[in-house]
């Protein structure tokens, strides 16, 4: 045994179904999952069934996964722009606004025009305080630039994958633009090659990049802010149809995936709480109540494991990094002083996290 102690970890970046789609998971399921893994704080994405874009479905939202979260949760809002009079009203319940400028998983795409007029009405309803999210892969992040420029609005550009992306956003940084950028564990443990083993579990948005461009994103690691998992639960029959949708779990992988990988001296401890905890409260504004260190992770990292589908707490019981091997397992987990997993078990109830 060699356990350490980690603080509670931060997922900015999950998309739990609840309400509309539960069939792939809940808010009871996918907090499970998140404080398995060893992240006792999430924040959950807009695109529902029926997407998060008024007040009404917000509050909604969060009085279903008031009765339902074992762990801390807080909500972003989304916007296709016929919704800008909800912006004040929703300014102190949302931790950011999130914006697709590609297709994806619930198709509420916006373009250039709209998407300035959405940000200068965010940046002023927020006083410049709300982190704006945006979804834009590969060219269409070069189409930000001028938005960017002109309403200098902190924006976070989710899931980078590729080079020529993560190479734009440094090139942002130095200009001093204020902003942030996550990376998914999926593009930085697999790559396009992985495809034909994972097949459609391996299918999501953005895609999976060359060996370069994954190299890219491991040699510029400190222009990254953080590690995001993207959890993006689909059922095995959707997966296994025709038409698979987008997305892969990972509120269960990202921290074993991270400790293997500082077994292997790829990345140190500091980088996970750099990444995992100390970025994603910095740039979301979590504000806690934890007091003295009450809500934290004991991690066992000579503990040796193979990841299995049957074990995962995620309601749609599929990874696609089933079958590897990893060094470093979630031991045990406290939320303000309660103990929450142990054993590879739940001793939480529904309910018993909260709205952050
Ligand atoms: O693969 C993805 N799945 N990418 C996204 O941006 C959305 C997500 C989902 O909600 O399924
Ligand atoms: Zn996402």
């Amino acid at each position: 045994m060699s356990i350490i102690k980690l603080p509670g970890l931060i997922d900015p970046h999950v998309h739990l179904r609840d309400p509309g789609q539960t069939e792939k998971e809940d808010f009871y399921t996918g907090s499970r999952a998140a404080i398995a893994g060893g992240f006792t704080t999430i924040l959950d994405m807009p695109n529902n069934k029926i997407p998060i874009t008024t007040l009404i479905l917000l509050k909604e939202k969060i009085k279903i996964a008031k009765q339902k979260t074992a762990c801390d949760i807080g909500f972003y809002f989304g916007s296709i722009g016929d919704n800008l009079e909800e912006f004040d009203k929703v300014k102190n319940l949302a931790y950011g606004l999130k914006l697709y400028l590609n297709q994806t998983t619930g198709g509420y795409i916006i373009n250039e025009k709209l998407l300035r007029k959405i940000y200068k009405e965010w940046n002023r309803a927020t006083r410049g305080k709300k982190p704006i999210l945006l979804h834009a892969e590969e060219d269409v992040l070069q189409s930000v630039e001028k938005t960017l420029k002109e309403t200098k609005h902190p924006t976070h550009i989710c899931h980078v994958s590729s080079k020529k992306e993560l190479t734009k956003i440094i090139q942002f940084k130095k200009e001093g633009l204020p902003i942030t950028c996550g990376v998914t564990p999926h593009h930085l443990f697999l790559t396009e090659d992985d495809l034909k083993k994972a097949g459609p579990y391996g299918l999501m948005k953005p895609s999976l990049k060359t060996k370069h461009d994954q190299e890219y994103l491991w040699k510029n690691l400190q222009f990254i802010d953080i590690v995001e998992s993207d959890h993006a639960p689909h059922t095995i029959d959707e997966k296994e149809s025709v038409k698979p949708p987008f997305g892969v779990t990972g509120l269960e992988t990202t921290l074993p995936l991270l400790l293997t990988a500082v077994a292997e001296k790829r990345l140190t401890i500091n980088d996970i709480i750099r990444l995992c905890y100390t970025n994603p409260a910095k740039i979301f504004n979590i504000k806690f109540d934890y007091s003295n260190n009450q809500t934290k992770v004991e991690v066992d990292l000579s503990r040796k494991y193979t990841i299995k589908n049957e074990n995962l707490f995620t309601k749609c019981k599929w990874s696609p990094f089933n079958g590897w091997k990893a060094k470093g397992k979630v031991d045990t987990v406290f939320i303000r002083g309660i103990k929450v997993f142990e054993n590879d078990r739940i001793l939480t109830n529904p309910g018993s996290g909260k709205i952050i």
